[in-house]
């Protein structure tokens, strides 16, 4: 069993919970992931280790509620344990040389973000990050960020804080200016990371993206998060979960993203009806 030691509410959607998982701390780096599940019938669901802390021997995870499972979880709080939870899984994100990078965190996948970050700015790389989210209270670890870099740039699509738009569009200003980077980041939805890709293409700018299809058992055995790179197959879980943006078939992993949306929305009206039911009963 893993214990929530802390949870709390990142913004109405998103919450952050910080799990004892002394095992994961001892060998886990940033760009690597969990799988953990709530209950013994439960899915098992990915969530990047947003933050860790080896003396403390935790981890942190920040999750949307958007389905059956993150919807369960969300009903626990500090104190209640999850019945099991495997990691570190996934590659480690390769850091190279770089000297100037910028981030960009679209919606909830700021919080992937975050991990590479704080580790590029410890070793005194200079950080640019734009973060970008449908409106100001939807925004995640804007703090944490700006702490970390060295211009922290809020943009919004309704223009409620920072300025109104596109994360992609403060990346175009920033290039047009003159700004130079040897890695952009770009963790978020796959069409923000398809579009950023776009624009740092043409320029030839080094991408790396993160990849968060389906998984089922995270260790290379089912094929379920298979990806496209560079027309091979790869498996995000094993491989990933960051690739090479210029390399990935995003296409592709926006249909098969696609293929469970009606099912989850059904699971999600029936625990939103059994949660109802045992609220009446009391
Ligand atoms: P969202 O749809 O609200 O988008 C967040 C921001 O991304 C927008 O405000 C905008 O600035 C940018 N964006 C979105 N679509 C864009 C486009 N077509 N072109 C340019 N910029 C665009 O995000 P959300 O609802 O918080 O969803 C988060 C997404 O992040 C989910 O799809 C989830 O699967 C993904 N995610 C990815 C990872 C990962 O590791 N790759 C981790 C967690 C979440
Ligand atoms: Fe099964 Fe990756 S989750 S192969």
């Amino acid at each position: 069993m893993y214990k929530i030691l802390g949870k709390k509410k990142v913004n109405r959607v998103v919450e952050q919970m910080t799990i004892h998982a002394p095992l994961v701390t001892k060998r886990c780096q940033p760009g690597q992931f969990i799988i953990l599940r709530v209950n013994e019938l439960g899915e098992r669901i990915p969530l990047t280790i947003a933050d860790f802390d080896r003396k403390q021997e935790t981890i942190t995870i920040v999750y949307q509620i958007v389905g059956y499972t993150t919807a369960l979880l969300s009903n626990l709080k500090a104190g209640d344990s999850l019945v099991d939870l495997v990691g570190p899984l996934g590659q480690p994100k390769p850091f190279n040389n770089f000297k100037r990078v910028l981030g960009i965190g679209g919606g909830v996948g700021t919080a992937p973000l975050y991990p590479q970050l704080k580790q590029l700015f410890k070793h005194g790389v200079e950080i640019d990050t734009v973060i970008g989210a449908r409106s100001y209270e939807l925004l995640v670890l804007e703090d944490e960020l700006k702490n970390i870099s060295n211009r922290l740039f809020v943009v919004t699509d309704d223009g409620s804080k920072g300025s109104k738009g596109y994360v992609t569009d403060k990346l175009k200003e920033l290039l047009e200016c003159g700004e130079e980077y040897d890695e952009v980041i770009a963790i978020g939805p796959l069409a923000m990371m398809e579009a950023v890709v776009a624009i740092t293409k043409s320029l030839d700018i080094p991408t790396s993206v993160s990849l968060n299809p389906l998984m089922i058992d995270g260790t290379g055995m089912c094929g379920g998060c298979r990806v496209t790179i560079a027309g091979e197959v790869k498996f995000a879980c094993i491989d990933g979960p960051d690739f090479d943006g210029f390399l990935v078939d995003f296409r592709e992993c926006i249909a098969r993203q696609n293929y469970y949306r009606a099912e989850e929305h059904e699971c999600k009206l029936a625990l939103k009806g059994s949660i109802e039911h045992e609220k009446n009963k009391n």
